[in-house]
Order: C-alpha cells, then sequence, then structure tokens
C-alpha cells in the first residue's frame, strides 16, 4: 500500500517507517512526506531515504479551508491508499477528511480519551497518572477523537519531566506505529461504529 506520512517535527515516527517499508513483506511503502513546516527534520529523514517531500504552509494561504484543500491536492498527487500523521501538529479539516477520512492514522502520545490535544505527555504527568501510553487511532472530525486501532501503556517514572516520559513513550509508540501500519497496509481496516477490524487475525 501506498503511504504519505503527514510530518512537523523530528520526525523519528516516519524515520521508523522508512526502516520498516524497505521490507516488501512489510506491505506498506512511504512514498511521500508532506509537511506544514519547511525545516522539519521529518523532511531530512526523507531526503536521506529518497522519498518525495512537499511543503504547505499555511501561512501561504488566505484561509484555514484553503490550506487544508491544498493539503489534500498534495497527499493526493502521491496516489496514498493511507495517510499517516505522525508528530503533524494541524488539525486535518473536512475538506482533507472528505477525501482521506477513514484512511487517515494518527498517533497520539497518551491513552485516548485521556490527555488529547498537543500536550497529552506534558498533561499526563500534570495529572499525576502511573502509566500513560500511546495511541494510533483514526482521525475523525474532532481532536484526537477518532476510533482507536491500537494502544500501549507506558509507566510514568518517579523523576520523570515531560522530556524523559515523552522519549520513554515514543520507544514504544514507533514500534507501534510500525507494527499497525503494517497489519493495515497488508489486510485493509473496517469500522464498524467505533470498533476498527484491521485485517485478517495474524499469528
Ligand atoms: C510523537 O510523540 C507524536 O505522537 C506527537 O509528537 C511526537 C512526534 O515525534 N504528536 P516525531 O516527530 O515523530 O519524532
Amino acid at each position: 500500500a501506498r503511504v504519505v506520512v503527514l510530518a512537523s517535527g523530528a520526525g523519528s515516527n516516519l524515520a521508523a517507517l522508512l526502516a520498516a517499508h524497505d521490507d516488501p513483506a512489510y506491505g506498506a511503502r512511504v512514498v511521500a512526506v508532506v509537511t506544514d513546516k519547511p525545516d522539519a527534520g521529518a523532511l531530512e529523514h526523507a531526503r536521506t531515504a529518497g522519498v518525495a517531500c512537499a511543503v504547505v504552509e499555511p501561512q501561504d494561504f488566505e484561509t484555514r479551508e484553503g490550506w487544508d484543500r491544498a493539503l489534500a491536492e498534495t497527499v493526493a498527487v502521491f496516489h496514498a491508499d493511507y495517510v499517516v500523521s505522525a508528530g503533524f501538529m494541524r488539525i486535518l479539516g473536512a475538506g482533507f477528511l472528505s477525501v482521506f477520512g477513514g484512511r487517515t492514522l494518527n498517533t497520539h502520545p497518551a491513552l485516548l480519551p485521556s490527555f488529547p490535544g498537543a500536550h497529552g505527555v506534558r498533561d499526563a504527568l500534570a495529572y499525576g497518572v502511573r502509566v500513560t501510553g500511546c495511541t494510533v487511532h483514526l482521525i475523525d472530525a474532532g481532536v484526537d477523537t477518532g476510533p482507536i486501532v491500537a494502544q500501549a501503556v507506558v509507566a510514568v517514572e518517579d523523576g520523570d519531566d515531560e522530556a524523559t516520559l515523552h522519549e520513554r513513550i515514543k520507544t514504544v509508540e514507533r514500534s507501534l506505529l510500525v507494527e499497525w501500519v503494517g497489519r493495515v497496509a497488508r489486510g485493509g481496516l473496517t469500522v464498524d461504529g467505533r470498533r476498527v477490524v484491521v485485517g485478517t487475525p495474524e499469528g
């Protein structure tokens, strides 16, 4: 399956997908990286891997809707079967979702529905939870509210700050994302209400 990755940051999740996609058995191929930030570290990973890149900056558009439409058109150029948002710090609007809804996955560094939004790690730490984790979910019109595909638990350690906790989460998050993008790519997904069924049950 052809996957376009949306990323705004360092791109370690993208790097993990790029490391996996060379194996033909994986089933997913990252065909492009699209970002809203021309200086995103993710672009370096894409260039190193020889993967196409595109930058779609909100400031170049009069309205959010205009940017959202341009983002969808850009992703469509690469004939994406699935879109993976990995540290993409923008909300995908109705225009984008009318084209790619139901096949856009996001990874969030908390156990949704707890701690949605841009500061999930900080909020979980501040709340005093003993465990947090990460979530792979389908993107819907809300913020981190789409049907859940997979989750993994990460312990909060004494002395953690946002950075140490986020690093520990990202270690787990990268492998969760790689595993489930592969399963979706190989076996597809169906959504029944809030239940997501991915591919055929693999042994
Ligand atoms: C990830 O933890 C993602 O869940 C969050 O931002 C982080 C991005 O990390 N939204 P990277 O850019 O993939 O290294």
